[in-house]
């Protein structure tokens, strides 16, 4: 369930009625299986309104404050893509060295100097927590879109929505997570949210990239199967979900164990040969060489598809903090 409550103006029948309304979104671990069919119900709402109106007024008047610390594509123009379609508008800080953190203000601070223009913050920095520490500061609601090697809560969201959109169900699934699984943070939200399920997860990374101990204890205190391997083939014919990760070069100290790693996993046409006819690859994108471009035709993959997902995903949860779902 939403954690900490911001903004408590709305009539207390209505709060009931907004139960996400003034929350911060921080992490998956506020979320629970009847809280993610109500995401799902209000992006799928959301993706009906853009198929059929393109933009409305829901979020008319109010403003989002888009505070990026590290590169983003998708993350940051689809939040700024999802505030227009809703009728709000977006003060975008993409490049923090031209913003008053080259002078050395403080996050905080940075925080609330937002918070005086704007109703909803959604950040990305490169340090583990960092989201939790805008969210106290802020007495508005605080959306994090990646946190170091922390979590990666809407891509997570969204990835779970682009599940139950393609497959319509979520129970029952084998979901083979592939490549970083160490620092890839969007494997660490999405298993949280899949454990939410009967689901079953492979994991499949190189020996230095494996998915960290404390999660995959996480998820073995709730029953959730689990296996590690070290290669794709043996579990490739029962996957539901193959979830392919890149490996990041900026969570690397050497170059040199980057690239002894970087080219581990390639998924490509002939290695797909060997998959159920019924089952998705999805990637959370940006990929380097871990998807070859020859799969990009094929029915199968998902990873553009589950973008324009993450439009609906991230309309619906602007909605849900500011009290409109
Ligand atoms: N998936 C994802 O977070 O992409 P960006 O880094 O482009 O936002």
């Amino acid at each position: 369930m939403p954690t900490s409550a911001k903004n408590p103006h709305l009539p207390f029948g209505d709060q009931r009625m907004a139960p996400w309304y003034g929350k911060d979104i921080i992490s998956v671990k506020q979320f629970s299986r009847s809280d993610l069919e109500y995401v799902f119900a209000v992006a799928h709402e959301m993706r009906v309104m853009v198929e059929r109106v393109g933009t409305f007024d829901l979020l008319k008047g109010k403003i989002l404050a888009n505070l990026f610390y590290e590169p983003s594509t998708r993350t940051s123009s689809s939040f700024a893509a999802a505030m227009e379609r809703l009728g709000g508008s977006v003060i975008s800080i993409n490049e923090v060295r031209y913003s008053s953190v080259a002078k050395g203000e403080s996050l905080p601070d940075t925080i609330r100097t937002l918070e005086c223009y704007a109703d909803v913050i959604v950040i990305r920095h490169p340090e583990l927590g960092s989201a939790a520490i805008a969210a106290q500061a802020a007495h508005k609601p605080v959306i994090n879109a990646g946190d170091g090697v922390g979590e990666h809560p809407t891509q997570a969201l969204l990835d779970a929505f682009t599940i139950h959109e393609e497959l319509v169900q979520m129970d029952d699934l084998t979901v083979t997570m592939l490549g970083d699984l160490k620092y890839g943070r969007t494997v660490h939200s999405l298993s949280r949210l899949l454990s939410l399920y009967n689901a079953k997860l492979n994991y499949v990374s190189p020996e230095i990239l494996r998915m960290p101990p404390e999660i995959i204890a996480e998820l073995e205190a709730k029953g959730i199967r689990q296996a590690e391997h070290n290669a794709l083939d043996k579990v490739l014919p029962e996957t539901d979900v193959l979830y392919v990760t890149r490996v990041q070069r900026e969570r690397f100290e050497s170059e040199e164990v980057y690239n002894s790693v970087k080219g581990a996993f390639v998924v490509d046409k002939n290695i797909m040969a060997g998959a159920k006819k019924k089952m998705i690859v999805m990637h959370p994108l940006p990929r380097v060489a871990e998807i070859n471009v020859d799969f990009d035709d094929d029915p199968r993959a998902a990873y553009f598809r589950q973008m324009e997902f993450g439009l609906y995903v991230r309309m619906a949860l602007l909605a849900m903090v500011l009290g409109k779902a």
